[in-house]
C-alpha cells in the first residue's frame, strides 16, 4: 500500500452510521488507515443515519468500538481526537430527499474549502432494502455524478436470487457507471486470500502441478463456531448457501482454480475468476440431493426471529466439478456451517498418490494446506523417512507462517478494501457479471430445495462437525474432511 496515495481530498459518507458494521469494522478500519497515514491528508467522514444523536456521545461510542475491535488495540487520546475531528454525524431518513440535500450541501462546502472537487465514497452499511432508495436519491441530487471520482460501496447480500441480483445490477447501472460500483466480498480483502494469487502465479514450482494430472481433489472449508445468534431474522430468509456459498466460498474457489491472468489488473483478474464460475458444471434436480448436503443444527428453530418450522440450512457441503481442461474430473468439495466445533477457513489441495508403490508403508499423498483463518499459514505435507535402521515412512509438514516469516502487521480485510475504493482499484470487488454467475450456480440448488423443503435436511448437534452425510459426500476420494478425525464423525 502506497502511503498517502490519495492526494485528492475525500468525502467518505457512511449510510447506516449507527449500525454494527460501522462500529465494528468501518470506523476501526478507517482509524487504522489514518494511523498508518494511508488516508488522504484532507478527508471528512459523514456518518448518516435516521436516529438523532448527540455528536459527542456518538463519537465516544465509535471510539469504544475502535478500542474493542481494532487490531491495533486501544486508541490514544490525541490520535483519536485528531481522527474524530474529521467525523460529523448527520441524522436523516434515507427515505426523505432533504437528507440528501443536506448531504449535498455538506459535500459542496467541503469542496469549496479545499478549492477542489474531492472524491466521494458512499458506503451503504444499511439493510439491502435501502440500496435502491439511497441510489435513487444520490442520482437525483446529482451527488455521485463523476465517474472518476465518485464511488458507491455495496455490502452483501447482493440480491436474494439471480432475478433480484440482475434487477439490482440494472437499476444501479442506469444511475452509475459500472466502474463506480464496488460490490464487497470481504473475503477477497483477507491477506491470506490475496496471497493465493502470489503463491500460485509468482512461483514456478506449484503451478505445473495445479491441474487434474496431479490433483486428486480440493476441499474448501469455512467452518464457524458461532450460531446465528442475534441475526436470526436475516439468516432465516437466507441460509448458508446464500450467506456463504454464493459469495465467499465461490470466490475462494475462483482464486484457487482460476487461470493466470495476462496481467495483475482488475479486469483481467475478474474475467479469469468469472471464467471459473461459468465452467462449474450445473447441479440441478435430483442430482442436488446427491451432490449437495444440507443440515440444520438442533436448536436453530428456537433462535430469536427464526420460524419454528424453519427448513433453512445452517450447513452446506457440496461436490462441484469445473468442466475445463485444467480441472476436468477433479471434485471440489465445499463446506460451511454455523455452530460447528471451531472457526476455521482452509483450502486443501490433495494431490494424487505417487505412481509407484515401492515402500511397504501406507503412504499419504502430498497435501497442500492453505489456512486462511484463524491461522495464517501454508503447509505442505510430504512423506519422510523416520530416522532409524529401518525404511519406515511418516508424513511431515513444511510450514510457512506469517508470524514467523514477517514482522509486518496483517491489515484487516476492510482496511485493504476501503483503501482500494479510495484509490479506485476494483480488483478485489465483484463485477456485475461475477455476482450473476455466482447466483447462476446456486439457483438450481435453491430451486430443488424449495420444491422439497424438508427432504434430507440433516439435523446435527451444535458444537459438532455437522452431518455425517457430508463425510459420505467425499467418497471415494477421501475418508473424511481433512483435519476431521474419523472417530469424530457424527
Ligand atoms: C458474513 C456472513 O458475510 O461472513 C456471516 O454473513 C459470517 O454469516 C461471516 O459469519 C464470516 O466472516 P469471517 O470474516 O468472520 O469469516
Amino acid at each position: 500500500m502506497a502511503k498517502q496515495s490519495q492526494t485528492f481530498p475525500a468525502g467518505i459518507v457512511i449510510f447506516g452510521a449507527k449500525g454494527d458494521l460501522t462500529r465494528r469494522k468501518l470506523i476501526p478500519a478507517l482509524y487504522n488507515l489514518y494511523q498508518g497515514k494511508f488516508l488522504p491528508e484532507t478527508f471528512r467522514i459523514y456518518c448518516v443515519d435516521y436516529i438523532s444523536v448527540e455528536e459527542a456521545g456518538y463519537k465516544a461510542d465509535l471510539r469504544s468500538g475502535v478500542d474493542e475491535f481494532s487490531r491495533n488495540g486501544k486508541t490514544t487520546e490525541n490520535e483519536w481526537l485528531a481522527f474524530a475531528d474529521h467525523i460529523e454525524y448527520q441524522s436523516g431518513d434515507f427515505l426523505k430527499a432533504e437528507t440528501f440535500v443536506t448531504l449535498k450541501s455538506a459535500l459542496g462546502k467541503f469542496d469549496i474549502s479545499n478549492k477542489k472537487r474531492g472524491r466521494r465514497i458512499f458506503y451503504y452499511a444499511v439493510s439491502p432494502r435501502f440500496i435502491e432508495t439511497i441510489s435513487e436519491a444520490l442520482y437525483r441530487q446529482n451527488i455521485c455524478n463523476q465517474d472518476n471520482l465518485d464511488r458507491i460501496v455495496i455490502e452483501k447480500p447482493f440480491g436474494t436470487d439471480l432475478t433480484t441480483a440482475r434487477l439490482l445490477n440494472r437499476f444501479l447501472q442506469k444511475r452509475f457507471a459500472e466502474k463506480q460500483i464496488y460490490r464487497i466480498d470481504h473475503y477477497l480483502g483477507k491477506e491470506t486470500v490475496q496471497n493465493i494469487m502470489a503463491f500460485r502465479f509468482a512461483n514456478y514450482v506449484f503451478e505445473p502441478l495445479w491441474n487434474n494430472r496431479f490433483v486428486d481433489h480440493v476441499e474448501i472449508s469455512v467452518t464457524e463456531k458461532v450460531s446465528v445468534g442475534a441475526r436470526g431474522g436475516y439468516y432465516d430468509s437466507s441460509g448458508a448457501l446464500r450467506d456463504m456459498v454464493q459469495n465467499h466460498i465461490l470466490q475462494l474457489l475462483c482464486v484457487t482454480a482460476m487461470e493466470c491472468p495476462k496481467e495483475y489488473e482488475a479486469e483481467a483478474i475478474r474475467t479469469a475468476k468469472n471464467a471459473v464460475i461459468k465452467n462449474i458444471r450445473p447441479v440441478s434436480g435430483a442430482q442436488v440431493f446427491k451432490q449437495v448436503v444440507r443440515g440444520q443444527y438442533k436448536g436453530y428453530k428456537k433462535e430469536d426471529h427464526v420460524a419454528s418450522s424453519s427448513t433453512t440450512e445452517t450447513y452446506v457441503a457440496a461436490k462441484l466439478f469445473i468442466d475445463n481442461k485444467r480441472w476436468k474430473g477433479v471434485p471440489f468439495f465445499l463446506r460451511t456451517g454455523k455452530s460447528l466445533t471451531r472457526q476455521s477457513t482452509t483450502i486443501i489441495i490433495q494431490f494424487k498418490h505417487a505412481p509407484l508403490k515401492i515402500f511397504k508403508d501406507d503412504i499419504e499423498p502430498n497435501r497442500l494446506i492453505i489456512s486462511i483463518q484463524p491461522e495464517l499459514e501454508i503447509s505442505l505435507l510430504f512423506e519422510s523417512k523416520v530416522p532409524g535402521l529401518q525404511m519406515k515412512l511418516k508424513p511431515v509438514e513444511m510450514d510457512f507462517t506469517y508470524k514467523e516469516s514477517y514482522t509486518e502487521a496483517i491489515p484487516e480485510a476492510y482496511e485493504a478494501l476501503i483503501l482500494d475504493v479510495l484509490k479506485g482499484d476494483p480488483t478485489l470487488f465483484m463485477r456485475a457479471d461475477q455476482v450473476e454467475s455466482a447466483w447462476q450456480v446456486v439457483m438450481p440448488i435453491l430451486e430443488a430445495w424449495q420444491k422439497q423443503p424438508a427432504k434430507e435436511l440433516h439435523q446435527y448437534i451444535a458444537g459438532t462437525e455437522g452431518p455425517t452425510a457430508a463425510v459420505d459426500l467425499l467418497k471415494p476420494f477421501a475418508k473424511t474432511w481433512t483435519g476431521l478425525p474419523e472417530q469424530q464423525k457424527t
